[in-house]
């Protein structure tokens, strides 16, 4: 999979695909991630993006010929699945919508700064408008890198344990059950005993029950929505 990015401010991307899993996922070369400036795909003096906005308002819009240089140029040598505009007023990312893109094979997103992007590159080229909740980020990047690791992690061969992704927490709408290590009693407090019991049916049943338990009880809305999609 390859995802392509469209930054203002290239340097905030760095760090979150260069460790750990994303960083293997790279290595292993499942999956591309590419950054791209767009202050070089501006012609304007000083690198300039941004500019008032018609009509009046604080805070600056991003122009639409740099976006629209950058995505052509991109799109010339990529035929993208999505363009993906990051935004607050986007439908709402989650683990079906991260499940969805990991098929995907090329995506491209953008993201945005000060007061948004001009509409009419919405308009002409953006395919889905994602938010990753309902607060207000000082650009896309950050969004951006939250949904290139929750997709990255999915795709076969990123994760050693290939099935261990099936059981995070929301694959099922079910939040995780507890999970424990060494050593089995800490501080007086003991590991149930079924988990040290070897009994595999018995333990799946235990981490159901609890899974079920603790989604009642923290996120009663899933077991909802559930029902409602069923
Ligand atoms: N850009 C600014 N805020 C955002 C959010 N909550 N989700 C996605 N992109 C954003």
């Amino acid at each position: 999979m390859k995802i392509d990015i469209i930054s203002v401010v290239p340097g905030l991307l760095e760090g979150p695909f260069s460790h750990s899993i994303m960083k293997r996922a790279r290595d292993k070369g499942i999956l591309e991630v590419n950054i791209y400036n767009l202050r070089d795909y501006t012609t304007y003096p000083r690198a300039q993006v941004d500019d008032y906005q018609f009509g009046g308002g604080a805070g600056m819009v991003m122009m639409p010929e740099p976006l629209a240089r950058a995505i052509d140029e991109l799109s010339a040598t990529t035929k993208f699945d999505e363009i993906i505009f990051l935004t607050p007023d986007g439908i709402r990312f989650d683990q079906r919508i991260a499940n969805k893109l990991s098929l995907r094979e090329n995506l491209l997103m953008i993201c945005g700064h000060y007061k948004g992007i001009d509409q009419r590159i919405r308009d002409k080229y953006v395919t889905m408008e994602i938010s990753i909740g309902d607060y207000v980020l000082s650009g896309g990047e950050l969004a951006a890198a939250v949904i290139t690791d929750a997709v990255g992690r999915l795709l076969p061969g990123v994760l050693n344990d290939e099935t261990s992704a099936l059981f995070d927490s929301f694959q099922d709408n079910l939040l995780a059950p507890p999970v424990y290590t060494r050593p089995a009693e800490f501080q007086g407090m003991a590991v149930p005993e079924i988990l040290l019991s070897g009994d595999p049916k018995k333990i799946d049943e235990w981490r159901y029950e609890q899974a079920l338990q603790i989604t009642r009880l923290k996120r009663p809305d899933l077991l909802n929505d559930d029902l409602e999609s069923a």
